[in-house]
């Protein structure tokens, strides 16, 4: 399906007023039913948040919700946006009550001294940047660590509890009270408060997210009420021994140096907030991953048969039916996202659940592809400066519920049910999970060892190594000189992945380390098959040489993807499509499109000669009179300064080929539209670096005796991990802080938004995924 063009009317607005409301936004801007109908706190949003808003996704993707009074926010990109900006886009009402309560419920609050307030989650700047990262080192993976054996062990002794009943509610059993445990063991609650503290927490989420009924209002408001003393208390008990181990007594050392950064208010809110961040979220996660598992038999048993897999699986259940489903966020000025305009104190609701299924950043979207090389893009933790500090916490105890599941119970299926769900906007879970099993059917009442095997977790983002798709080679076939088309299978005959044009895949040559990327070539209707057309190029790395030397029908090969960087707007009015020698991969497949959707097109495909040039009678066959041949040796050059000299409204230009192709055409367009251009890139990072305009400089590491060079073209993160130095990254884009490195000598270039100017003037600290050196060298504490 087209998706309508973004271009808003003259008054900004995106709506097509075709059924006219009575509502409006506060622009004044009348709402389409389909917003007017919103609602997130009915079942439909309930049971599968992402399909509630598709049509939105697809058609609509910012509106206005009256029922609500909050703008809704649909698409990857644009959330992204939001999640970037945290100036423009003040996290303050993150934890702000969707529902407001009413006197009754209000007085008894007050009556409590209830005063949550500012933790991280809700901070602005400039308080937020230096709290987090004074707050950010018993997260890192070695601090983490630690908590391991504890998940384990919990893990270990309730599933011994009911694996012997043939059925069990996960929920109840299990996942509700383990993720409890571990965050309070994790902020470092006395076990003497954890049950008292467990009682309150629940009624926590109903106060904030949640829409309790008048008559329900006063109960929770007690509960909250309780809550917010109990955690005073607990606090209060650790500051009497702040050298116990636990995130809040390690709080309470850093308030002892930094007062203002660290303060009372923070950590008295943090005690009770903590909690519901680190508890509800872990919890309702897995729940929603082993019903998404349970309901797909054919993945689950691959998961079962190769335990390697869960960390990326953890990733794509996260990203398909993840526990956090919409985020808040404040406009504090006049803006404008995707194109409509939002004015200052409008509220967002940003539907991550629904941009981890637009289709705009993930191939096939819907399918649930544990393999999937790009899942953990997904935004369930949301992103950039407040991106989720536990997340590898989270991902941790996920790791090891999946394994303890899929290897002392691979037998088991989800039982018959309903689910219900809490409702509210951002926290989502399933209520019950019943699943059953034969016991007799128990791997270890055959083997009694199972119990105690250990599968060693990844903390941290999943491996890409660890997610390659296996597929089988069907046919090669000579396509021209130098260049062999391959098609792919699965080895099982099962479909591959949907991709649709300008998509590529990385292909394993030989090993791991030597990964290329083909631009895909085929049709993208034909599920059974991925095509490439690989070009022998001696002077490259290898890759192709090996393909060439090696690639037989029937071989195995190791792919990742389908990934697309380089989209066809198919709502464009025309669509010029330039190809230079094998740059003819990606733009053959669009031009398909193209054409199928009745798109005016023109294609425009030169080479040194026919020989050498791939696909010409297939592409002349198909194309008619819209393809232009420019074989070099025919004296036909391509002569793109006289095709490209007058901009066409609407149009676009779509070019992949020789580098030395892509910078005349960029010459030849300066008089389009910015945008009007588009070429394929492989990379995806948004911070892209020119490297005409850096230069390079080096590195020493004091701790490891190294030297190591920053090309012009790489960041000093990319040089250090070429160099097997391993430097946390999260945004990569000097938004979150998790990249910091110590400078002991050399004057830094500073680009990123997370050090205060007086940190800069320091010079002890820098962001490694994008500062560089002033010039000369730099001396680090690595
Ligand atoms: C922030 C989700 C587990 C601690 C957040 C945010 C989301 C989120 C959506 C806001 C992100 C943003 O504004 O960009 C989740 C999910 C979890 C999870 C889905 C489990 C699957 C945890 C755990 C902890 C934790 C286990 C452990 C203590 C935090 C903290 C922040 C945060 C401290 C605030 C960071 C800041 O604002 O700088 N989380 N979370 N979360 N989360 Fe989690
Ligand atoms: Fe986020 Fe560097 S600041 S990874």
């Amino acid at each position: 399906t087209a998706m309508p063009s973004r271009t808003s009317s003259a008054s900004g607005c995106p709506v097509a007023h075709g059924a006219l409301s009575a509502e409006r936004t506060p622009t004044g801007c009348p709402v389409s039913q389909r917003a007017a109908e919103f609602d997130p706190f009915e079942d439909g949003y309930q049971q599968d948040p992402p399909e509630y808003v598709r049509w939105a996704r697809e058609q609509e993707p910012i509106f206005y919700s009256p029922k609500l009074g909050y703008w809704v926010i649909t698409r990857y990109d644009d959330i992204k946006a939001v999640f970037r900006d945290n100036l423009t886009f003040s996290p303050s009402n993150a934890l702000e009550k969707i529902t407001p309560t009413g006197d009754e419920a209000n007085a008894v609050l007050a009556s409590y001294g209830f005063a949550l307030n500012r933790t991280l989650v809700n901070e602005d700047e400039p308080a937020h940047m230096p709290r987090r990262r004074a707050l950010m080192d018993p997260f890192t993976p070695e601090a983490l660590k630690h908590h391991e054996p504890l998940v384990r062990e919990l893990a270990r002794s309730y599933v011994d509890r009911f694996i012997d009943d043939g059925k069990a509610d996960l929920v109840d059993q299990m996942l509700w009270e383990i993720p409890l445990t571990v965050a309070l063991h994790f902020l470092g609650v006395p076990e003497e408060d954890m049950d008292t503290l467990r009682k309150y927490s629940i009624a926590h989420t109903v106060n904030t997210w949640g829409r309790p009924k008048p008559e329900e209002q006063v109960a929770v408001a007690h509960a909250v009420g309780n809550f917010w003393q109990y955690a005073g208390k607990v606090l209060e008990k650790m500051r009497q021994d702040p050298d116990a181990p636990g995130w809040m007594q390690y709080g309470i050392r850093k308030q002892m140096q930094h007062p203002e950064v660290v303060t009372d208010s923070y950590l008295h809110s943090m005690m009770m907030a903590g909690i519901v961040a680190a508890h509800e979220t872990t919890a309702n996660a897995t729940a929603n991953a082993v019903k998404l598992l349970l309901q797909h038999p054919q993945v689950w048993q691959e998961l079962c048969e190769d335990p390697g897999l869960i960390p990326n699986a953890v990733e794509e259940c996260l990203r398909h039916n993840g526990s956090v489903a919409a985020w808040r966020r404040l406009v504090t000025k006049d803006t404008q996202v995707g194109g409509v305009d939002l004015p200052a104190g409008s509220r967002l609701l940003i539907v991550t659940s629904s941009a981890n299924h637009d289709e705009g950043h993930f191939s096939d979207a819907d399918l649930f592809d544990i393999r999937r090389d790009n899942a953990s893009d997904h935004l369930t933790f949301g992103y950039g400066s407040h991106q989720c500090m536990g997340k590898n916490l989270a991902r941790m105890e996920m790791q090891i519920f999946l394994e303890e599941f899929t290897r002392r119970l691979p037998h088991m299926r989800l039982s018959p049910q309903r689910f219900s769900y809490v409702p509210n906007t951002s926290f989502r879970g399933p209520e019950h999970l019943w699943v059953e099993w034969d016991p007799r059917a128990n791997p270890e009442r055959a083997d009694a060892g199972l119990r105690d095997v250990q599968v060693p977790v990844r903390i941290g983002e999943p491996s890409a190594h660890a997610i390659a798709r296996p597929v089988v080679v069907e046919r090669v076939t000579r396509v021209a000189d130098g260049i062999v088309r391959l098609r792919l299978v699965s080895p099982d005959g099962k479909p591959l992945p949907r991709w649709t044009p300008g998509a590529h895949i990385d292909v394993e040559c030989g090993t791991p380390e030597l990964s290329r990327q083909y631009s895909l070539c085929g049709d993208p209707d034909e599920a059974h098959a991925l095509e490439i057309a690989v070009l022998h190029e001696p002077d490259g790395r290898g890759g192709s040489a090996w393909v060439h030397a090696n690639v037989k029908v029937g071989d195995r090969l190791r792919i990742r993807g389908p990934r697309n960087h380089f989209r066809l707007d198919e709502s464009l009015a025309k669509a010029i499509f330039i190809a230079g020698g094998i740059g003819i991969t990606p733009v053959s497949a669009m031009a398909r499109r193209a054409k199928a959707l009745g798109m005016d097109y023109e294609l425009h495909y030169s080479g040194r000669s026919r020989a050498t040039m791939a696909f010409v009678d297939e592409l002349a066959a198909l194309h008619g009179e819209r393809l232009h041949v420019h074989a070099a040796d025919e004296g036909q050059r391509n002569d793109l300064r006289t095709l490209l000299a007058t901009p066409v409204p609407g149009a676009q230009i779509y070019a992949c080929g020789p580098l030395r192709m892509l910078e005349a055409l960029e010459d030849c367009c300066a008089a389009w539209p910015e945008g009007a251009l588009r070429v394929e890139h492989f990379e995806s990072t948004l911070a892209t670096l020119d490297p005409s305009k850096e230069h390079a400089f080096e590195v020493e590491l004091k701790d490891s005796g190294l030297v190591i060079t920053v090309p012009p073209d790489q960041t000093l993160l990319t040089a250090l991990r070429a160099a097997n130095v391993d430097v946390q990254s999260d945004c990569e884009e000097g938004l979150c802080g998790s990249c910091e490195v110590r400078v002991i000598a050399g004057k830094v270039d500073h680009r990123d938004v997370v050090l205060t100017r007086s940190e800069r003037d320091a010079n002890t600290k820098m962001m490694a995924c994008c500062s560089r050196a002033c010039e000369g060298r730099l001396v680090l504490e690595l």
